[in-house]
């Protein structure tokens, strides 16, 4: 399933982020706020339970708390993922952090993988962040190594993509739910997102 959440207040955010003009911070401050906000979408359907203890409301009502059914690993493909890593503890602060160290060779677009540390949970459901799926080689390595950890519930959340990568991670993890704030036009002949927002890591980072 591919969902792409049109909220406006994020299509408004996303639109701040593509502009050349907008510096560091209000890149990373605007990532961050589309990511709680693609929370909503998300987690919509992940389902919750009483447990046992209690506790009082101001009315004298007691009622038992409530939980996610699910325990939430969060797994920021770096680097750029680390940018929608605190919009998404925001909305969920039990969420556990994974991280997958991975970078796209940029003459062959092949990523190669150079650190993975997951948390060690029971049955979570593990949400990939990134903000851009291109070619979809990086989202297809991660899912792969986090498979092959034994983690089976798994979706993707990412910012930008378009139809080339959509398709790849969809035709080899069908299993794998993907969520978009965009579906941009086309990837260009260096593997970049058009329009996209250029280098989602040099503008997190400040690096270029
Ligand atoms: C970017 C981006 C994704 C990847 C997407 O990372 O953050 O991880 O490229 O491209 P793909 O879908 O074609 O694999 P990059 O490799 O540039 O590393 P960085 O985040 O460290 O800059
Ligand atoms: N990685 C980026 O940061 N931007 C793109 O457009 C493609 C890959």
């Amino acid at each position: 399933m591919v969902t792409v959440v049109k909220h406006p207040l994020i299509q408004v955010k996303l639109a701040i982020m593509r502009d050349e003009k907008t510096k560091s911070k209000e890149f990373r401050e605007s990532l961050d706020e589309i990511a709680s906000l693609m929370c909503y979408e998300v987690f919509k359907d992940i389902g919750t339970h009483e447990i046992e203890e209690e506790y009082n409301t101001p009315t004298g009502v007691k009622l038992k708390k409530v939980k996610l059914d699910h325990k939430i690993v969060l797994a920021p493909i770096l680097r750029a993922g680390i940018g929608m890593v605190d919009g998404v503890r925001n909305m969920i602060p039990t969420a556990r952090i994974g991280h997958i160290g991975m970078y796209r060779d940029e003459e062959t677009l092949v990523p190669h993988e150079y650190y993975f540390k997951l948390p060690k949970v029971e049955n979570p459901l593990v949400v990939v962040v990134d903000p851009m799926l291109a070619t979809g080689g990086s989202a297809i390595a991660a899912i792969s190594a986090i498979k092959k950890r034994g983690y089976n519930n798994i979706r993707l959340m990412c910012l930008v993509g378009c139809p080339e990568g959509v398709e790849a991670v969809s035709k080899a993890y069908p299993d794998v739910d993907i969520y978009l704030a965009s579906i941009d036009s086309h990837l260009n002949e260096n593997g970049y997102i058009i329009p996209g927002l250029g280098d989602a890591g040099d503008r997190i980072f400040g690096t270029k």
